[in-house]
């Protein structure tokens, strides 16, 4: 789809609905010269979202694999570059073996049923964390996606799974020592573009926006190498209910905001 249809059609959410009698207020549309280059998005509130329907917290991680497909789409369609999901944090292996467990199935089948939506719409899907720990047919059919998908060029889409921002960060600590040690790096020389160089996605752009729905305002241990100039955006809908709609809106938000990279205007 062109993206410029996109910015046209873009329908309101409830919010914006401006009452018949109110004097027009248009809704400024997005700037498609500042689309962030990359986008983050910690995914709260499926199990708040189940919970008050009376259902199981996995109906709503069903329900959330959904609103990834939306979402990547529409993000590809706007022309972000990257798209990072925080889909399993490090310290989600401690919820109860049975949510593991489902959210492993989930993540399977999600790759299985995306693969052509994901070719169709030139998404390469690759992923970061401690990808060792995922069970043995999780990493296969993330490899078999991450192959089929590698040539694709319109939005790399990546899943932050068995992902925690501080062991990335120990992670590339114990590469560089050992690099040290070897005698391949002199510890003199050692930078933050160094440290860049270790991280599990170094050729990644910085984040330019995080957005966390469900209302918290946390970032949970959620690349903190990355985002340390990125703008935040919460939003109050758990996850299964972010529309495209509330995409747009949270670009809105980021695309009003002066970022001055601790410089000055
Ligand atoms: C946080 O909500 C969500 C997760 C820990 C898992 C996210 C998983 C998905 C969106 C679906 C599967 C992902 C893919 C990529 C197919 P929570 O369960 O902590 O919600 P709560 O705070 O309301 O309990």
């Amino acid at each position: 789809m062109n993206p410029r249809r996109l910015f046209q059609r873009r329908p309101k959410v409830a919010s914006e609905v401006v009452p018949e009698a109110a004097p027009a207020c248009p809704i400024p549309a997005l700037d498609p010269a500042r689309i962030p280059r990359h986008i983050a998005i910690i995914m709260d509130g499926n199990g708040r979202w189940a919970r008050a329907q009376g259902w199981q917290r996995v109906r709503g991680h069903r329900k959330g694999a959904e609103v990834v497909r939306s979402t990547t789409t529409v993000c590809a369609e706007l022309g972000v570059e990257r798209l990072t999901l925080y889909a399993f944090s490090t310290e989600n292996w401690d919820r109860p073996a049975t949510e593991v467990a489902a959210l492993m199935q989930l993540l399977k089948q999600f790759l299985r049923d995306e693969l052509p939506t994901l070719m169709a719409n030139q998404i390469r899907l690759t992923a970061i964390g401690q990808l060792h720990r995922l069970p043995a047919a999780v990493r296969r059919t993330l490899q078999d996606t991450a192959d089929a998908t590698a040539k694709n060029t319109a939005l790399d889409l990546c899943l932050a799974l068995s992902y925690g921002g501080r062991d990335e960060i120990a992670d590339a600590t114990q590469a560089i020592a050992q690099a040290v040690q070897a005698g391949t790096l002199d510890p003199a020389r050692i930078t933050a573009k160094t440290v860049q160089k270790y991280l599990y996605a170094p050729d990644a752009p910085d984040v330019d926006l995080v957005i966390r729905t469900a209302g918290e305002q946390r970032l949970s241990n959620f690349l903190p190498w990355q985002t340390v100039y990125a703008e935040y955006v919460s939003v109050a809908a758990c996850w299964p209910d972010f529309t495209p709609e509330e995409l747009h809106a949270a670009l809105r938000m980021y695309q009003a905001r002066d970022r001055r990279f601790g410089k000055v205007t």
